[in-house]
């Protein structure tokens, strides 16, 4: 069976290597055997690569991915709420393979005629999104919510889902090449980055209450947006894309009581109960059914070409999230 697989950490390219493993073998009890149809490569698995992602590196060698789309080949003594033929959002971390085993209880039949490439990309970020969206702050019609980074995959959830709640949003990009497609697909406000940002956001909202920012960024990007929110206002990071530590300034945090909080999915997945989860991802595969959530997607690449569609994945400026595709179609 063909994988992925990381030996060492650094330049992504120079890491990952395409290996034939053993076969996963037949489900054990409560098991299940499952074939991966095609996995999303998000920043979260460059950081994987260059050893940059979790407290503390993980032990190698492993098998990146976090995600994926895949179908029941086998099921093993026990398990009932599954059989052969079953759609399935693939567990990870290590989705990158062709086959895999996985516990019986990380699965649930995805009962969605959508797109197999969106539906590959539903466990990570529009999950992301909605959670940040409704757990940090009160999602009330008429308030807005600022976010950086806005191009990115979850990005572009957050636009469509905070439209369905009533709620603004304000997208920032480091581009201007960016603003008339994201007007496009929904956003009610775009702006280029910069050191006036609160100024222009404030505008924009015409003092309309702006209660959350969500930072994928980091560094100065997190004060900028710091800046931007209501006293009293939280600003969720979620990401590394800067590379630097969230600055936010002691006037905003002292004077302006704002609080900077951390999003990690994977901490979600590990304190909720499964019918919960699943209850969330029902809602959102029907969003993505509908059509409501659509990630674009730049390019499928087979896992055959795994170095290449890393170093792709890792580009500035992609109009959309790069693929693998395994087999199983
Ligand atoms: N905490 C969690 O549980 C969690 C879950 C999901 C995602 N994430 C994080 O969310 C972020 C977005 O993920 P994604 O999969 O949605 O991304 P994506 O679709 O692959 O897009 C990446 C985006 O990041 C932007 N970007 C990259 N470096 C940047 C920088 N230094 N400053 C500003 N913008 C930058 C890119 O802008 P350009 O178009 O200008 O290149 C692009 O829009 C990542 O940091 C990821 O790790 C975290």
């Amino acid at each position: 069976m063909k994988a992925a697989r990381l030996s060492r950490f650094g330049k992504p390219a120079e890491v990952i290597e395409l290996a034939d493993l053993d076969e996963p073998g037949t489900p054990g009890e409560g098991e299940v055997l499952l074939e991966v149809i095609a996995c999303p490569i998000n920043p979260a698995d460059v950081l994987m690569l260059e050893g940059r992602y979790g407290a503390a590196p993980p032990k190698l060698p492993l098998i990146p991915g976090a995600e994926g789309i895949g179908r029941i080949t086998q099921t093993g003594a026990g398990v009932k709420h599954v059989k052969p033929g079953d759609l399935v959002l693939v567990p990870g971390p290590g989705t990158w393979r062709e086959r895999l085993t996985a516990p019986g209880k990380s699965v649930w039949a995805l009962k969605s005629k959508a797109d197999l490439h969106q539906l590959a990309m539903l466990r990570v970020n529009p999950a992301t999104a909605y959670l940040m969206l409704h757990d940090y702050v009160p999602a009330e019609a008429g308030n807005w919510v600022i976010q950086n980074a806005a191009n990115s995959g979850v990005g572009h959830c957050l636009i469509r889902l905070a439209k369905q709640a009533g709620v603004k949003t304000i997208n920032v990009v480091r581009r201007e090449s960016l603003v008339a497609p994201l007007e496009a697909y929904g956003a009610d406000v775009v702006l280029v980055d910069g050191p006036d940002l609160d100024v222009r956001a404030r505008a924009a909202t015409g003092g309309a209450p702006l209660p959350l920012a969500i930072d994928a960024v980091g560094g100065s990007a997190a004060q900028r947006l710091a800046r931007c929110v209501d006293e009293k206002g939280v600003v969720v990071n979620y990401g590394l894309l800067s590379g630097e530590p969230c600055m936010v300034d002691g006037r905003d945090t002292v004077f302006r009581d704002v609080t900077l909080r951390g999003f990690w999915l994977r901490r979600w997945f590990s304190e909720t109960q499964p019918a919960e989860i699943g209850k969330l991802y029902a809602k959102l595969a029907a969003l993505v059914e509908d059509g409501t959530l659509k990630i674009e997607v730049e390019k499928v690449y087979p896992l055959a070409q795994i170095k290449d569609a890393v170093v792709h994945a890792a580009r500035e400026a992609r109009a959309g999230k790069i693929l693998l595709e395994m087999t199983g179609r």
